[in-house]
């Protein structure tokens, strides 16, 4: 499989770095606090498994799954939860933990939706960020890597649910930045 891809986009040994950053950062802005770790899938897998150990703190694991309707490789605009946390979240310092914010859509979503179920506090924790492509000015917290408008797989992230297995991010050629191949 890693035959079909060149270079990565972020080597596996700056993700590595980038993220033991991002759980020290974590770690100290919510100490004391009641943290619960929530992540998006399928595409934060990778990347969920590793901010959680680079945490070395106390935290709650939880998950929920989207999905935007359509077969389209991004986001068509309507985001929809096909599974909900299992855990309460009100009064919990919630952080949500997200593959890549690329229009915004996503993350403005989620966060309407759980700010309805009162926690004390909820942001987001994005591995990649496309600023160049938003539609919505969303709050990105923490951000791992901010990329050109490229598409990319790769480390939990997918073409048309293929690649998330990859253990690197690589630009995806023949598919143009909207996920559309070329
Ligand atoms: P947004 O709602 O437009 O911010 O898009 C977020 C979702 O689109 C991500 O969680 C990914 O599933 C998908 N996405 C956006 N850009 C890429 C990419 O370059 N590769 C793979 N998936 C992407
Ligand atoms: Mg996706």
């Amino acid at each position: 499989m890693e035959k079909i891809f060149g270079r990565p986009v972020v080597t596996q040994e700056d993700m590595k770095r980038r993220i033991e950053e991002l759980g020290r950062q974590i770690a100290s802005d919510y100490a004391g606090k009641d943290l619960i770790l929530v992540g998006i899938l399928k595409g934060a897998f990778a990347f969920y498994a590793d901010l959680a150990r680079a945490i070395r703190a106390p935290l709650l694991v939880d998950f929920l799954i989207v999905t935007s309707y359509g077969s389209k490789a991004k986001t068509s605009g309507k985001v929809k939860m096909v599974t909900d946390l299992t855990e309460d979240i009100k009064g919990r310092d919630v952080l949500l933990v997200e593959d890549i914010v690329d229009s915004g859509l996503t993350v403005q979503y989620l966060v309407k939706a759980l700010s309805k179920r009162k926690p004390r506090s909820i942001k987001v924790c994005a591995l990649l960020s496309k600023p160049k492509r938003r539609r919505i000015a969303v709050k990105v917290d923490y951000v791992g890597f901010e990329i050109s408008n490229k598409y990319v797989v790769g480390y939990g992230l997918d073409y048309q649910q293929q690649y998330r297995n990859l253990p690197y991010l690589a630009v995806l050629d023949q598919v143009d930045e909207e996920g559309h191949k070329t």
